[in-house]
């Protein structure tokens, strides 16, 4: 295992009927800025919900924060967070809305314009506003980690950045709060959790055998009550573990001390840039393509995996090895998420232009050894095609 630091501040309610934290965690007199997305929050009652907790507090709103948020949108929410004088933000919604509020937490702090956190991926980031959420979708674990991804329309340019000053200082975490999601949103959500998950698990043995089984366990329940969550949208033990699982699979826990490849998200953002797709549409795609190009390099864990995680017990290396990501395929299709270019009406035609974005976003060492170059990010995206 490698040597690490772990380190995660951010306070978790967990349940239903938790939302009345938000009284005791919000200072009385703050003066809160309530961000949320295109509506969602409004129609579900969620967004009344928190103000009625929050009565007679400082309280303003920004809504319209759009999926894969935007330097343009988000640029208009720091300029009103300085002329309000805000000085505590609320999420109220996905991750999107998260990683906004993370942007414009720091941004709302600098004199530069706020784009130069992307350039320099947050580590200029020397302080930000406190932030709290309120979860609506489980999927990115944006709620309790310290990252966030946000997009220039203008240019096509979709960026990660992180800073220690971005954990969120809580969540509430209220499953019943999923159950207004779309079918599409519901399995959106499980890939990009199962998607983290293999991507800090699915590289080469280091002998971590508590993140190699948390992994396995978090990977094995999206197994099985992702589907539950379509079938049975009402289930609210199903809805809480997919939601604990989310958050679970990105705060950090399971990528401390292994090795971590994120080639699958780095190319599935330019995909998104380019074409719109959803985030976790492009990893349904990019993920089956990216372990079957690498799966000499991935051998050892692909067998793991295969065998814990699929119960493949039969047939040589390589059978197993094909069947395990056969098996990952089928799972992401019996969620109805799709998981070819050419499902989403993309051909060939688009690899040179995937290709350029990632070489002008300098993703041309990707993988846990940094060996995905440009020609092997080419033979991947081929074969999502
Ligand atoms: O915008 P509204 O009207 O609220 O509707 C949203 C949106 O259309 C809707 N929705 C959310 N909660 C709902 C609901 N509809 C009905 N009932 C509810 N309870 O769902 C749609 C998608 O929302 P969004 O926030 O975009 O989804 P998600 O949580 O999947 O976030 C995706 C974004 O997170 C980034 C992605 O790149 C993408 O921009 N990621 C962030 C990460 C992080 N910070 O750690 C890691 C991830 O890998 C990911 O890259
Ligand atoms: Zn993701």
């Amino acid at each position: 295992m490698f040597d690490f630091t772990f380190y995660n501040p951010t306070r978790i309610h967990f349940g239903k009927d938790r939302m009345s934290a938000l009284a005791k965690e919000i200072p009385a007199d703050a003066r809160v800025m309530i961000l949320y997305g295109g509506g969602s929050v409004v129609r579900t009652g969620v967004l009344d919900q928190v103000k009625t907790i929050l009565q007679g507090r400082h309280l303003s709103e920004f809504g319209g924060i759009e999926p894969n948020p935007t330097y343009e949108t988000l640029s208009k929410a720091v300029e009103k967070v300085k002329a309000d004088g805000t000085d505590y933000l609320l999420a109220v919604g996905g991750g999107s809305v998260i990683d906004g509020t993370k942007y414009i937490a720091a941004a709302a702090l600098m004199e530069d314009d706020g784009w130069c956190i992307l350039e320099n991926r947050g580590r200029n980031i020397q302080r930000a506003l406190p932030i709290g959420v309120v979860l609506t979708l489980a999927a990115t674990g944006s709620e309790m980690n310290n990252g966030g991804v946000v997009t220039r329309a203008a240019t096509h340019d979709k960026i990660g950045f992180s800073s220690l000053h971005c954990f969120p200082r809580f969540a509430v975490l209220d499953p019943t709060k999923t159950m207004t999601l779309p079918p599409r949103q519901i399995g959106n959500g499980v890939v990009d959790a199962f998607v983290h998950v293999m991507e800090q698990y699915l590289t080469y043995p280091v002998d971590a055998k508590v993140q190699d089984r948390f992994a396995e366990g978090l990977l094995l329940t999206l197994i099985e009550d992702g589907p539950r969550a379509l079938a049975t949208p009402d289930n609210y033990d199903v809805r809480a573990n997919l939601m604990w699982t989310a958050s679970l699979a990105l705060n950090g826990l399971i990528g401390a001390g292994v090795p971590q490849d994120w080639a699958t998200h780095m190319i599935g953002h330019e995909i998104t840039a380019l074409y719109g797709l959803d985030h976790a549409q492009t990893l349904a795609i990019v993920l089956p393509a990216l372990l079957d190009i690498r799966r000499e390099q991935k051998a050892a864990k692909l067998l793991q995996y295969a065998e814990r995680v699929w119960g493949i017990h039969d047939g040589s290396e390589q059978e197993k090895i094909t069947a395990a990501i056969a098996k990952t395929r089928a799972f992401f299709e019996s969620l109805q998420v799709k998981t070819r270019l050419r499902d989403y009406g993309i051909d060939e035609s688009a690899v040179p232009a995937i290709l350029a974005q990632l070489e002008r976003h300098g993703m041309t060492k990707l993988g846990e050894k940094r060996e995905i170059t440009l020609d092997i990010s080419e033979q991947i995206v081929r074969g999502c095609c």
